[in-house]
């Protein structure tokens, strides 16, 4: 009897298998860690052969061991959003390595444009801004300056990782779901098309994209893992772990802090617009129909920890931060703004640096490390306030990713926010979010809301922080971010 669903998340940091029972019992997991290249400073790269043979080795340790495909009655897929993968129709093999999300190769190139006036009018149609962050310069990029790229013709495939995944996994469909074809800054928000002017403006062959279909349904099936499974859930990870959040109603807030911290807030069923430069995106499509988010997205978060565990070495393993946080009273006066890829929402600058700062002869490693940790709390206040302007506060907020599982950093979320913050006590939110859009796709639930039984327990967290503390907190935070910003232009 096909009882369960594999999922399959594939992060930018791993790569993961899941198999989910319909009460939302995990039953085996596997995960494999992914390589990224940094060619250059900015540049990160992917290699997209190694995305799918990963991925399809977790896929088939899992279902083996639960005694093969006869158990499992769907696929869902989560992924790393905006990463663009170019590959070959005919040899289904890679052609470049893969632009991932992070990269900032377009900050000059997103200048220009925004110079030239074009932002407000790609914010009207997108949700989203003129920023190296999303699809779209990425493939102008690699139109204009990788020959394998530019003269493959009929043969060139362009996708988010979801698309290169079904295209792998079904022999040649070529679909993308429409919350990440919402990430690549050619796809109209209340049309949920692709739109015409923005795939000439960024030189993508229409032929070489996928069609946009819903988030949930029957895509096609594969037999890469033994019998034939379909494909019936697809949606960028943030997405995904919205859905997984239950964050099923107007209002509803969730953040995701793994290699960056995602902050989305359900919009309702019309396209949202930010005066705040926040993003509008996709929360998922079904039967057609779109639900929306706003989002902050912050680039880097946990990314933070492994950049100061393995570049710099100050902690043997993240797990150590948080005894070292609470080993000092404060952090002495130090602040860290984490903008080693740039700085995300509301600043937007590709061409931010990181920086410490406030040392002096008392700071040990403990302030530094509590300092990173505080700049998340840091960083979603200046999204809460922002969101808050956009007239979308947050009233309580769901959270998940593996910084969470840091009851210190959790609590400094809550008491800095002002807000209860809530925490599933499955952590693994986003792919528990694919496996409820297969479990509507296959017929398991009806719709999202029934699928929501999937979710289980969650542990509060409520604020409790004094307001001079905090004040004291956020000007010495402003005051480090704007040097930062101040240091770029
Ligand atoms: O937009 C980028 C995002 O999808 C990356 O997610 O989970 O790899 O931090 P994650």
């Amino acid at each position: 009897m096909a009882e369960l669903i594999l999922v399959l998340d594939e992060g930018t940091t791993s790569t993961r298998a899941m198999l989910f029972d319909p009460s939302g019992r995990c039953l085996g997991a596997r995960s494999a860690d992914l390589t990224r290249q940094y060619p250059e400073p900015g540049r990160v790269e992917h290699d997209a052969a190694e995305i799918w043979e990963k991925t399809v080795a977790c896929g088939r340790a899992v279902v083996d061991a639960a005694g093969g495909t006869d158990r499992i009655a769907a696929i869902g897929i989560a992924n790393q959003r905006e990463t663009v993968i170019f590959w070959d129709r005919e040899t289904g093999e890679p052609l470049a390595p893969a632009i991932g999300w992070q990269d900032r190769r377009t900050a000059a190139y997103c200048r220009k444009l925004r110079e030239s006036g074009e932002e407000s009018a790609v914010q009207a149609r997108t949700g989203l801004l003129l920023d190296p962050y999303f699809s779209g310069s990425k493939i102008a990029w690699a139109m204009d300056n990788l020959a394998e790229v530019a003269e493959a013709g009929d043969r060139l495939a362009i996708g988010t990782v979801e698309s290169w995944l079904v295209w792998k996994l079904t022999g040649g469909l070529h679909v993308t779901d429409a919350t990440n074809a919402s990430r690549t800054l050619m796809m109209g928000l209340g049309s949920g098309s692709w739109d015409d002017g923005l795939t000439a403006m960024f030189r993508a062959p229409r032929a070489a994209l996928p069609e946009i279909v819903d988030s949930a349904g029957n895509f096609g099936t594969t037999t890469v893992f033994g019998g034939e499974i379909p494909i019936c859930g697809l949606a960028g990870d943030q997405q995904a772990a919205t859905i997984g959040q239950a964050c099923l109603e107007k209002g509803d807030s969730k953040g995701t802090f793994g290699t960056g911290a995602f902050l989305l807030a359900n919009a309702g069923t019309t396209p949202p617009k930010s005066r705040k430069r926040l993003l509008a995106t996709v929360a998922w499509q079904l039967g057609g129909k779109r639900t929306y988010a706003i989002e902050g997205s912050i680039f880097v978060a946990g990314s933070l920890i492994q950049w100061l565990r393995d570049s710099v070495g100050l902690i043997g393993d993240a797990a150590a931060t948080e005894e070292l946080a609470r080993s000092v009273k404060d952090n002495g006066g130090v602040y860290l703004v984490p903008a080693l890829s740039g700085i995300g929402a509301p600043w937007w600058e590709p061409e931010a640096r990181a920086a410490i700062s406030g040392l002096s002869f008392s700071t040990g490693r403990a302030h530094i490390v509590r300092a990173a940790l505080e700049a998340m709390a840091h960083q979603t206040v200046d999204l809460k306030t922002a969101f808050a302007a956009d007239g979308a506060d947050w009233a309580r907020l769901k959270v998940d990713g593996g910084m969470v599982a840091n009851d210190w950093l959790t609590q400094d979320l809550s008491n800095m926010l002002g807000i209860p913050v809530e925490r599933p006590q499955f952590a693994e939110t986003t792919a528990l979010g694919a496996a409820m859009l297969a479990g509507v796709g296959c017929g398991w639930f009806e719709d999202l809301h029934a699928a929501a039984a999937m979710r289980g327990a969650t542990d509060m967290f409520e604020p409790a922080m004094g307001k001079q503390a905090r004040q004291r907190r956020l000007d010495g935070w402003h005051h480090a971010v704007e040097s930062v910003i101040g240091a770029a232009h």
